[in-house]
């Protein structure tokens, strides 16, 4: 059902030659035919509970309870006395994921049937293991104007490993956040508080605390034109009475913004949010998107579904709107990059790329440095 396209042209080539240390991420580059893009599925899952600790299971999964249209919901409530947030300080990098691995690793060897001539016993049928945040931030790459990224790269035992390094920028941004602003991320979560319920047949309860470290998370397995992927995110709630009887199809991501008043704020809606929205669903076959709008005093003034599916469709009428195929484009030609530049197949050199708005992708190699991320007691599991 992804499949828009199976006479993909390798665009890669164009953007990055073999002299060229640089990637460029102008859109018209990648403003050709959808690429192969597989319908992802569920390898696993596994979750974080209120002190941030993994279990191998899905007891963080919530389930949706649908709502009134006109909900009225007080997004503020809380906030000062039953919030308990995340430490946004401690870098996690793919830990989590990573011990997802080690604890699954036999649904997910390669077998000599892919292709494996090696006989390396550990090794993994993906290419790429990632966060589905990091792959969010590829595919806005050609229409983000504010926010460059870091991307670290390992290659371990023929798979490369991508995980995120907080920029400079960022990280002024988030020690230098506003009052206003900190009570305003709390809102997106209160909203998943007022949406779902912790059993199949329950109901939402507002009275109780929103803890930020508690997470469910996907794993699934894709493929974007030839390059494997084994990537996990964070889901916010199951629909039980979903038409889809298996995941990811049953699985519904919560969104708030603020209400819509005129055109012009629907039109932004679809140019700026809807693009992140889609990117972020999209990528592990998320089908749906609630969404509440809300007024300045945090008030869910209304309800709306987005078919992930149908937003393409949604933005055709906005005058130089984002493309779904040059943000999946991007991500291949990146992800073909970092194949042809990381060689050194070494745990303990990682390979920086970075990017700033209306800049090329660019990188440098570090051995043994602080942006080191596989850990000793991976490596000797997966050595074994
Ligand atoms: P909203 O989605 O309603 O903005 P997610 O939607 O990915 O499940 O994230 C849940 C909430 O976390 C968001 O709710 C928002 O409040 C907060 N959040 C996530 N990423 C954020 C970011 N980059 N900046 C600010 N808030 C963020
Ligand atoms: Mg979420
Ligand atoms: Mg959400």
């Amino acid at each position: 059902k992804y499949v828009r396209s199976n006479c993909y042209s390798d665009v890669s080539s164009s953007v990055a030659s073999a002299h060229s240390p640089v990637l460029s991420v102008r859109r018209h580059l990648y403003d050709v035919d959808f690429p192969l893009y597989k319908q992802p599925v569920e390898v696993g899952f596994f979750s974080l509970d209120s002190s941030r600790r993994f279990f191998n299971d899905a007891r963080m999964l919530r389930h949706y309870v649908e709502a009134d249209r006109c909900p009225n919901f007080n997004l503020r409530d809380g906030y000062t006395d039953r919030f308990i947030k995340r430490d946004d300080g401690i870098k996690e990098r793919l830990d989590h994921l990573l011990r997802w691995i080690l604890e699954n690793r036999s649904k997910l060897q390669r077998t000599p049937v892919d292709g494996d001539a090696s006989g390396s016993s550990c090794r993994l049928s993906a290419d790429f293991v990632t966060w589905r945040g990091h792959l969010t931030k590829l595919l806005t790459t050609p229409y983000e104007t504010q926010e460059g990224w870091l991307l670290a790269v390992t290659l371990f035992n023929g798979t490369y490993y991508i995980s995120e390094v907080e920029t400079e920028a960022a990280r002024r941004n988030r020690e230098n956040r506003t009052e206003r602003h900190a009570e305003m991320m709390y809102w997106g979560y209160k909203f998943e508080q007022y949406m779902c319920a912790d059993e199949p047949s329950g109901l939402p309860d507002p009275s109780g605390v929103v803890n930020t470290n508690e997470a469910f998370c996907t794993v699934v397995q894709t493929k974007l034109t030839d390059h494997s992927l084994l990537f996990s995110g964070e889901v916010d709630c199951k629909d039980d009475s979903s038409r889809f009887k298996a995941a990811p199809g049953y699985y519904v991501e919560l969104k708030t913004s603020a209400e819509i008043c005129t055109p012009k704020q629907r039109s932004n809606l679809h140019r700026y949010k809807l693009l992140k929205w889609w990117a972020q669903s999209f990528l592990p076959g998320v089908p749906r998107i609630i969404a509440g709008f809300r007024d300045n005093d945090g008030l869910v003034v209304s309800l709306e579904t987005f078919e992930t599916a149908k937003i393409s469709q949604l933005i055709k009428h906005e005058q130089n709107c984002w493309k779904p195929n040059v943000c999946m484009n991007l991500c291949n030609a990146f992800l073909s990059f970092v194949k042809k530049v990381v060689t050194q197949d070494d745990y303990r050199v990682v390979y920086l790329f970075s990017w700033e708005p209306y800049k090329d992708v660019s990188y440098s190699v570090h051995k043994d440095s602080e942006y080191t991320f596989l850990h000793d007691w991976y490596v000797r599991e997966m050595t074994k």
